[in-house]
C-alpha cells in the first residue's frame, strides 16, 4: 500500500533518522526526500542513504504524498504554518512530535487533513520501536495501514485511540529508561556477589534482552516462564520474595502512572 507513494521527513535527528535507516533497511527507500535545518544533517543523510534532501520545507511538503513531522515540539508550530499552503487532502500527515495532539496540529493548519499520530520509542534507533499509532478524525483505513507500513520497519505497532497516548508516553515511550535502571540494579547486585563489573552488565543486558526475546517469539505470558524459572525451594523464588516485600511490581505500576500524569501536564502546557 506504499508502493509508489512518495515520503518526506522534517527534521533527521535521532528519530527521523531512524525511521529513514528502518525503510532503508527494508528497500522501502526509494522516493523518500528528506528536509533539516542543520546542513551537516544534510550532508550527512545524503552521503549515507543517497536519498533526495531539500532545504524547504514547503517543497518536500508539495513533492510527497506521505509528510513525517520528526521535529522537536517547539519547532511544530513553526514548520506547520509553513508547510500548511501546501497540504491539502490528498496528502497524509504523520507526526511523532510528542506532547502535541492531533487537535493542536489541526488548529495550527487551520483545515481539517489526513491526520495519524505516531509515539514510537528510542529503541527505533535499533529497529526495535514499540510504536503506538492513533487515527485522525480525516485519516482513513488505508492511512492507518500506511503508518503501519512505516513504522512496522522501525519494530512493532499497535493502534490505539489517541486519549490513550499520554499512558503510552509514560509506558512504553519512557519504558527504556525503566529497563535501563533495571538493568544497572541487576549488575549492581552482580557486583555486590562478587561479579566483575564488565561481566555482570554484560550478563545483565543479555538477561534481559533474551528474556524479552522468549516473550516476544514464544507467545508466553511472562507469570507462565516466570513459573516455570521458579523452581519449588529454589533461588529464584527466593529473589522474587524479596522483590514483592520491597514492592516491586507496585513501583513499576507508579512509575508509569506517574510518568503518565507528567505527560498530560507538558501536553497541557504545549497545547
Ligand atoms: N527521541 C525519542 O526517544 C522520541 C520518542 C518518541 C517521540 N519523539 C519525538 O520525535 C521528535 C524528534 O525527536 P528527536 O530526538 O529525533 O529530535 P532531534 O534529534 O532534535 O531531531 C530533530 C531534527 O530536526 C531539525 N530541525 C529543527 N527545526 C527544523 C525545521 N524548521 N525544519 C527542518 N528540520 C528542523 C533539528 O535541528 P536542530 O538540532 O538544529 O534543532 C534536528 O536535526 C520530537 O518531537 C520528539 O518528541 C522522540
Amino acid at each position: 500500500m506504499l508502493r509508489g507513494k512518495k515520503i518526506g521527513i522534517i527534521g533527521v535527528g535521532n528519530m527521523g533518522e531512524a525511521i529513514l535507516r528502518g525503510l532503508h533497511q527494508k528497500g522501502m527507500a526509494k522516493g523518500i526526500v528528506v528536509t533539516d535545518i542543520r546542513p551537516d544533517r544534510q550532508v550527512y543523510i545524503k552521503k549515507t542513504y543517497g536519498v533526495e534532501v531539500v532545504s524547504d520545507n514547503r517543497q518536500l511538503s508539495s513533492q510527497v504524498q506521505i509528510v513525517i513531522l520528526a521535529i522537536k515540539p517547539q519547532d511544530i508550530k513553526g514548520v506547520l504554518q509553513e508547510i500548511s499552503p501546501a497540504l491539502d487532502s490528498s496528502k497524509l500527515i504523520i507526526s511523532i512530535v510528542a506532547g502535541v495532539s492531533l487537535g493542536t496540529i489541526s488548529s495550527i493548519l487551520d483545515k481539517d487533513l489526513r491526520l495519524v499520530r505516531a509515539m514510537p520509542n528510542i529503541a527505533a534507533l535499533v529497529l526495535e520501536s514499540a510504536t503506538a499509532l492513533s487515527q485522525g478524525g480525516e485519516a482513513s483505513a488505508e492511512d492507518m495501514e500506511m503508518a503501519q507500513g512505516i513504522f512496522g520497519a522501525l519494530g512493532r505497532t499497535v493502534v490505539l485511540p489517541e486519549v490513550l497516548m499520554d499512558a503510552v508516553t509514560g509506558m512504553s515511550g519512557s519504558g527504556p529508561a525503566y529497563v535501563c535502571l533495571f538493568i544497572e540494579a541487576l549488575a549492581d547486585g552482580g557486583v555486590r556477589m562478587g561479579l566483575p563489573r564488565k561481566a555482570a552488565l554484560e550478563l545483565a543486558i543479555q538477561t534481559v534482552l533474551g528474556t524479552a526475546r522468549l516473550l516476544s517469539e514464544g507467545g508466553e505470558h511472562p507469570a507462565y516462564l516466570k513459573d516455570r524459572v521458579a523452581s519449588p525451594g529454589g533461588t529464584t523464588i527466593a529473589g522474587i520474595a524479596s522483590l514483592e516485600a520491597r514492592g516491586f511490581r507496585g513501583a513499576v505500576m507508579e512509575a508509569v502512572a506517574s510518568a503518565t500524569q507528567r505527560s498530560k501536564e507538558l501536553a497541557k502546557m504545549k497545547g
